[in-house]
């Protein structure tokens, strides 16, 4: 994460502060000239596109259809923590006020190995009458890589019609739609005389089954079962239910990989969920940058994104814990994030891992050597074809197709290293990368994560995340970018205000900055908002590793059973579907600004950016492109003031205007947001628009985004 402005842009906003300031805004009219024969640049075909990593739970509980929370019984107990933003998990300062670690579990198993006697998520059902002990198993597994762990189910005492059994709650619930099937999977093994059946219920909280279904004739020998769920048409959607899978007779059942998934997105096989994934499909984006972020790089080495444990079949996936607070059960890996692609038709953009975790350890020379291969052979695995080795296991692993890539990124914020001490080290890593890469893939652009002086990278990854004050005056950072060097790749970013999604004056910080990465779309090739994700079922919970939230101010968020686009989802989907072809000069002339761009208040010396002016009070953002195909001239305004601004717009260099256009809006308060109960509440509108000729003028309201398309002749 980068914070601030570069310093030429500062100078230039504090210069203009000594002019402009004390100026009232937004009343006087302004002008804004579009030169339509003149484009200035192409615009970036892949301009636009996504990034996330499991944060937020933005896959377990979130993007990945599946339902059960803690499907292998292995999730850690993770000490209770407190406080704001974190990450490093797992690593000590448990306690509570007394610094006195809270008692924890009963465990069963010995070091690292240990796990819940009762796994986390689960708990015991026994119906009346009925005796049973459950605990996990760590003598009795299905394989030891992926399912190490088996729940154990001793049934002591089970009347007729009686049950015993765990119930699992989901990601803070269980997602219950009427006229749906779900297909549970586990695997099930018989002793002591247990003579079945198993039973799996969804049931609501108030304990009624909406959908059951029984898996008969478990043996002695661990073998997997398929049982279809179906709920009838007069089940209420809800989110209050859980999952229960129990016997009925006495003696031993041992259950492992319990798994319950509804439809997916495209019906992929362990695939996506479909509310999610359509407002994703509804944006169009043409990238996605993956694994992370910080999730790739991991707390150390050894919990870096490993993508070989991370591809096949989910059940030989020993899973990891990331460095957002919790264990991934790493269902969604590799394969998942190509699936993905697929589905939405994006291009990857992979990140690899290049020898540097967050607690500070890099790794460099001769030991460096086996993370090159690793990124090389994954480079092979997504875009070689079936006749290398890692192509022909991605063909086995159901994508027989390679991918094209055309990005890799070395590494993740790799400024980083070095902070707790020692040498930045990214020099030597990125050379090492870099060379590799190029002598097997010379086609490659290799995408350097902070700049290096050894090598030029193709592209360099620049990451923001600020306040809606900053991100205005940030809409001319690359203006004068030197154009000779690296092109720009805006990985990160993200205007952060509203929790746990942006609110609308983000909305408008980000609009303001995308007017600036689309004009200089010549060097700035790709853009992606992060994080993407988030699960607000439980974002104050006092215990940061109980929580549902890490970080705050995410695109989009949802529960169990409903999501919703924030202000700042619908600016990215206004943008993406009316990017244009070729950027339009465009001359801003409002009084009191510069180029539209109000002043930025002086900085109070020692201290952060100064918070002088009122919310949403960042000026007037333009940006014109053209749609070739359609012949339109696509205009972007953003006001962000507190009054309505009239511009007359001038449209130069063209014969004509067709009289009937479009324009669509966003428009709020600064401080409106979107929720699960109000998901829309902020959403554009579209409308004609009634030109009178090519130059016309139109009011544009206080806190909106507009985006104009007009038929020029
Ligand atoms: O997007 C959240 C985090 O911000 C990413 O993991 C990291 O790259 C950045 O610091």
């Amino acid at each position: 994460m980068r914070n601030g402005l570069g310093a030429s842009a500062a100078v230039m906003v504090m210069a203009v502060a000594g002019v402009l300031g004390g100026a009232a805004f937004g009343a006087e009219p302004g002008t804004v000239t579009v030169q339509v024969d003149k484009p200035a640049h192409a615009i970036s075909p892949t301009l636009y596109g996504l990034m996330t990593e499991e944060i937020n739970h933005a896959y377990d509980g979130g993007l990945y259809a599946e339902l059960i929370q803690n499907r292998t019984f292995q999730d850690p107990v993770i000490p209770a923590r407190g406080g704001g933003r974190g990450r490093g998990r797992g690593q000590g300062n448990a306690g509570g006020a007394n610094g006195q670690a809270p008692a924890g579990p009963a465990m069963v198993g010995e070091g690292e190995h240990a796990v819940p006697k009762m796994p986390l998520h689960w708990s015991e059902v026994s119906s009346a009458g009925a005796k049973g002990e459950i605990q996990a198993d760590v003598n009795e597994h299905v394989n030891e890589t992926g399912l190490p762990v088996s729940l154990r189910v001793d049934i002591q005492e089970v009347p007729a019609g009686g049950r015993v059994g765990v119930a699992n709650e989901g990601y803070w619930g269980i997602p219950v739609r009427p006229n749906t099937t779900y297909m549970a999977n586990f695997y099930a093994k018989a002793g002591q005389g247990f003579s079945g059946p198993v039973t799996v219920d969804i049931e609501t909280t108030d304990g009624k089954a909406v959908a059951t279904g029984t898996a008969p004739g478990v043996t002695g020998e661990w073998k997997k079962y398929t049982v279809e769920l179906k709920t009838g048409g007069d089940v209420q959607a809800t989110k209050d239910a859980r999952f229960v899978i129990s016997g009925a007779s006495k003696g031993t059942l041992w259950l492992s990989d319990v798994s319950l998934f509804p439809p997916t997105y495209k019906d992929r096989a362990n695939g996506d969920r479909i509310d999610i994934s359509k407002l994703l499909a509804e944006m169009d984006p043409s990238f996605l940058r993956f694994p992370g972020g910080n999730y790739l790089e991991g707390e150390t080495p050894e919990t870096r994104f490993n993508w070989m444990k991370m591809i096949g079949p989910v059940e030989d996936r020993p899973g990891h814990m990331g460095t957002w607070s919790y264990r991934s059960s790493d269902g969604f890996g590799l394969d998942e994030f190509l699936g993905w692609c697929e589905d939405l038709h994006m291009m990857p953009v992979l990140a690899v891992y290049a020898g540097y975790s967050l607690r500070g350890q890099h790794i460099t020379g001769d030991d460096l050597k086996p993370y090159v291969q690793e990124a090389l052979d994954e480079i092979e695995y997504v875009s070689g074809d079936a006749s290398t080795k890692w192509g022909a296991m991605r063909a086995k692993n159901g994508y027989p197709k390679p991918f094209d890539l055309k990005y890799v990124e070395i590494g993740n914020e790799d400024q980083f290293d070095g902070r707790r001490g020692g040498t930045n080290t990214y020099d030597e890593r990125f050379t090492a990368f870099y060379d590799a890469i190029k002598a097997k893939y010379p086609n490659l652009q290799c995408i350097a994560t902070t700049p290096v002086k050894s090598r030029k990278p193709d592209v360099v990854d620049d990451h923001y995340y600020q306040q809606a004050q900053e991100m205005w005056a940030m809409s001319r950072l690359y203006d004068k970018k030197d154009r000779s060097g690296p092109k720009v790749f805006v990985g990160e970013w993200a205007t952060r205000e509203g929790s746990p999604t942006p609110d609308m004056n983000a909305a408008l910080g980000d609009a303001a900055f995308l007017t600036g990465l689309e004009r200089n779309s010549d060097i700035v090739v790709m853009s992606c908002y992060a994080p993407l994700f988030v699960n607000v079922s439980d974002i104050s919970n006092p215990n940061q590793a109980a929580r549902s939230m890490e970080w705050s101010t995410d695109l989009i968020g949802y529960d169990a059973l409903s999501s919703y686009g924030s202000p700042a989802y619908y600016v990215q989907k206004m943008f993406i579907h009316n990017k244009g072809d070729e950027v339009l000069p465009v001359t801003v002339d409002v009084p009191g600004t510069e180029g539209g761009v109000l002043p930025a208040p002086p900085a109070a010396e020692g201290r952060g950016p100064a918070r002088g002016r009122p919310r949403s009070e960042g000026g007037v953002f333009v940006e014109a492109s053209n749609d070739q195909a359609t012949n339109e001239v696509i205009l972007k305004v953003v006001n962000a003031q507190a009054a309505a601004q009239t511009l007359k717009i001038d449209l130069e260099g063209t014969k004509g205007v067709e009289e009937k256009g479009t324009i669509e809006t966003l428009q709020g308060e600064p401080t409106d947001v979107n929720t699960i109960a109000e998901p829309e509440k902020i959403a554009p509108r579209t409308e004609g628009l009634s030109v009178s000729g090519t130059t016309f003028t139109r009011e544009f309201p206080a806190h909106s985004v507009s985006v104009l398309r007009v038929k020029v002749k």
